[in-house]
């Protein structure tokens, strides 16, 4: 199914910010964090109806370490998701998500996707997407409309239906 078109997402009111919150807790025990000592957990919602969880996995060539945000987006979209509909991340002390996990969560998820930024007690932080990444990059801006390029383009995106 081409990006562009509109996702079935579950209503608001069908996310369970408890249930996603309790999972990325969950699976924060099997970070793999030896190198920074800070494990963390994340549970994204697919339009699937489905959730998806990850946890970082460090390497000792640091820079090739996996953010859990991205591993629980990779699977999602690895097992056939294509959008994701809500987030929960979850470490110690309630950090939010990197600059580059907000940048890929806002491939799959709309402006207005809420992000729960929990702690181990489960005790959560209301986000949205926008809220994290204001003035986000995304494929509308590679748009050719003064001519150059091959004309064809990115996949289109409507932001009002994502
Ligand atoms: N980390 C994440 O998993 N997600 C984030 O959004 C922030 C950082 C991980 C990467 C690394 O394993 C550790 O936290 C310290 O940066």
């Amino acid at each position: 199914m081409p990006i562009n078109k509109a996702p079935t997402t579950p209503e608001a009111a069908d996310i369970n910010a408890a249930q996603l919150v309790a999972q990325a807790i969950a699976v924060r025990q099997r970070a793999y964090a030896p190198y920074s000592g800070y494990p963390v957990g994340a549970a994204v919602l697919a339009d699937d109806g489905r959730i998806y969880t990850g946890c970082n996995v460090e390497n000792a060539v640091y820079p090739l370490t996996m953010c859990a945000e991205r591993v629980a987006v990779v699977k999602a979209l690895s097992e056939g998701a294509r959008h994701i509909v809500a987030v929960a991340v979850a470490t110690a002390n309630g950090g939010t998500p990197c600059g580059a996990c907000r940048q890929v969560l806002c491939e799959f998820g709309a402006p207005e996707m809420p992000v729960f930024i929990a702690r181990l007690d489960g005790s959560y932080r209301q986000w949205t997407l926008a809220g994290l990444l204001p003035a986000a990059f995304s494929a509308i801006d590679l748009e050719t409309s003064s001519g150059q390029g091959s004309g064809e383009g990115p996949p289109r995106i409507d932001p009002g239906s994502r």
